[in-house]
Formats: C-alpha cells, structure tokens, sequence
C-alpha cells in the first residue's frame, strides 16, 4: 500500500488531524521528535504571539502500541490551545448561549492574496472565516508531525532531511535577515523569502521516467507548491542552469560513480542519481498586513480596508519546517515504492539487498 496523508481541522477549530497510511509494522516512533518539529514550526524571528500560546504537541489515537506502528492507519491529532477562546464562534455544532469569545461576528472584507474572496466565490459562504480558517496555514502543524514520522522511517534508510532558511526579505545573511525582518515589523509590513530542503543517503533509484505522475522532481514539487504562500520550486540550480552551456550545466561521472558537482540536486530524469537532493522554495510576502491593502466590504459591495488580523511579519523559518516534512514525507513515500514491504524489518532488507547490487557491480572494491 502506498504511503497516503490525509488532514482536516480549522485553524481556531478544537483540533487538527493527520491520518498517515501505508507505513511499515515496527517502526520505532518517539514523541520527542514529532514534538521537537512542532516547536521548530512555531518558532522563529518574524512570527506572531500566538505561537507562544500554541506550545504544540502530538497525541496519537491510533496506529502505534507501545512506540512502535502496527502496519495500520496512524492517527494524530495536535490541539488548538487557542480554541478555547473560539468555543463559541468555531463551534462544530448550533452554539448555545449569548455570543462570547471571538469569531463572533462575520467578516467581510477579503484580503488580497490569501483564500478570503476565492474561498467565498468558490463554496457561497457569507462569512470569509469560513474560507480562512482551512486555507490558513495553522494546518502546517500536522503536516510537519506526519512529516516527522516520514523521517523516523527515512532514518531507517541512513536518509537525513533538513531545511533552513536562505534569504528573508532579500538578505541573504543572519543578521540581515533579521534586521529585514524588524524594519518590516515597524513599518507593519510583511516579508517573503526563499528556503533550501537538501536530503542526504539517498539511493539512487527512487522515482521514475516512466510516467511524469512517477517523476520524483515532479512530486517534490507539488508537494513543495502544495504549501501556502509558496510561489516558485527549484530543483538543484535550476532556473540559473536555463542561462548556462551545456558543459557548464552538467555533473560529470567519475570511476566509482562519483559526481564532481551536484548542479541537478540529485534528480536526473525524475529519478534520485545518490547524490543529495536539492530543493528550493521561494514565499510571498504574508498577505495579513496590519497596515491593510484596498479591498470591497463584500456586505456592502463598497471599497473598504482589507482585514486586520494578528499575523506574521514573516514565516520563512517556519516554511523551512513545513518544506523539511513535505520533502520528508514524498521520500518516505517513493522509498517504500522502491523497497515496500509490510514490516521494517521486509523494507530493511529489500534496502540492503538492492545497495549490495549496485556496489558489487559498480563500485570499486
Ligand atoms: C508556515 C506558514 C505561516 C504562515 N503564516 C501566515 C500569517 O501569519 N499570515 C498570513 O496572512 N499568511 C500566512 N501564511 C500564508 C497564507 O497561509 C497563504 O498566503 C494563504 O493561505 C493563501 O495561499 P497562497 O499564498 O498559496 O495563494 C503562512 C504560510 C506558511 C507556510
């Protein structure tokens, strides 16, 4: 079976859920690690308060006994801590009672570059929220916990991902980052940026030519794309190989099989080559702005200032977690494509087996 994701959950609602399928019996999990990405999500320079008042954890329901997965659907589930000021406007059910809390009154004035009025034209809701709530990317959360057991299983494999940030507002260095980051917070303003996923121990062999749906440039991409505010994916050099020759472009093979450079970022024909895979991923500017773009009061079909909303200056560290687990779990998945098999132990071994291959025929002795 393949491995498969699925989440629900609104951003003030009472919870978020990640359904994962497919993955192997008896692979050891720790709650430690799915934790330890969480707080990695919420942190960072140009985030908002309400991160603080997240403080995420994982709970599983089910899929897992005594640390290890049992072959079946994990089920996880990270609370909405700040629900509790929402009970009312995000109740599941007709609430009771006098309005309190927030979420209380409609709102109708969309903003430009978030889901608001594509939402509301799409799906006939009177209240933006309704829209906003889902396309709001407090979802992320649950995508990085599922993208932390992709990478418990990765581990198995000698496979590490990691993603950092590489330029914020420009800058390309810490300090610079950071000081784009504060003069945009003064002038109530918002910042994008770029982040760098690099996956290392990767066989070669995962993915495939054979259909473009197989090619695993093409997946990292769409699960890359798949994340908000994510505008642009580039694969090892990328765009920057379009202006270069051909002899400039290319990764020569030595004897052994080593390459001299890694312009491709480990994909040759949608398929990994056993070099790192490379992957970028360029953020817009957050669209909640405290200091607010026109827009229509869609109550009133009037110009109006768009929502005012807490919000993030920038989230391009947290974007590096979220890509770090979409990348994580794609490799997860075109793994077990390669060496599947309904225990660690069955998936191990394919492992082994398909590395002892190509060294005995390839690689020096
Ligand atoms: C980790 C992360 C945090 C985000 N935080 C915010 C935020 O605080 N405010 C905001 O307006 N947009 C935020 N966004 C971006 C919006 O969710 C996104 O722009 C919106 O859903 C519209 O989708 P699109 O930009 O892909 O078109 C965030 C995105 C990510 C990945």
């Amino acid at each position: 079976m393949a491995l498969g994701l699925v989440t629900a959950g609104e951003s003030h609602g009472p919870a978020l859920v990640a359904i994962v399928t497919g993955l192997p019996a008896g692979l050891p999990l720790e709650k430690d690690a799915i934790d330890a990405d969480l707080r990695r999500r919420q942190h960072g320079y140009g985030r908002s308060p309400r991160q603080q008042l997240e403080a995420d954890e994982v709970e599983v329901l089910a899929g897992l006994r005594h640390g290890l997965t049992l072959g079946t659907p994990l089920a996880l589930v990270v609370s909405n801590r700040d629900h509790a000021n929402w009970t009312w406007g995000m109740s599941p059910w007709p609430p009771e009672g006098e309005p309190s809390g927030k979420g209380t009154k409609p709102v109708t004035l969309p903003r430009p570059g978030h889901a608001d009025l594509a939402g509301v034209l799409k799906y006939g809701h009177d209240d933006v929220r309704n829209a906003l709530e889902r396309a709001s990317a407090r979802h992320t959360a649950v995508h990085v916990a599922a993208g932390a057991v992709a990478k418990a299983l990765l581990k198995e494999l000698g496979i590490a991902v990691r993603g950092s940030p590489v330029e914020i507002g420009g800058e390309t260095s810490d300090e610079g980052m950071k000081q784009a980051t504060d003069a945009a917070r003064k002038d109530r303003d918002t910042l994008g940026g770029v982040v760098e996923v690099v996956a290392t121990g990767v066989p070669p062999g995962l993915g495939s030519y054979a259909e473009k749906s197989d090619r695993l440039d093409a997946r990292l991409a769409a699960a890359l794309m798949g994340i908000q505010a994510v505008k642009g994916v580039e694969v090892g050099e990328g765009l920057a190989l379009a202006r270069r020759r051909g002899t400039e472009a290319h990764d020569e093979i030595d004897p052994g099989l080593a390459r001299r450079t890694n312009r491709a970022g480990g994909l040759e024909a949608g398929v990994s080559n056993g070099e790192p895979i490379v992957v970028r991923a360029a953020m817009k500017p957050l669209p909640t702005l405290m200091r607010p773009l026109d827009s229509v009061d869609l109550a009133t079909g009037d110009a109006a200032q768009a929502l005012v909303e807490r919000s993030d200056v920038q989230a391009v560290e947290a974007l590096a977690v979220v890509a770090e687990a979409a990348v994580a779990f794609e490799l997860a998945r075109a793994a077990l494509e390669k060496l599947g098999g309904d225990s660690l132990e069955d998936v191990l071994a394919a492992h082994r087996h398909y590395l002892e291959r190509i060294a005995s025929r390839w690689l020096p002795r």
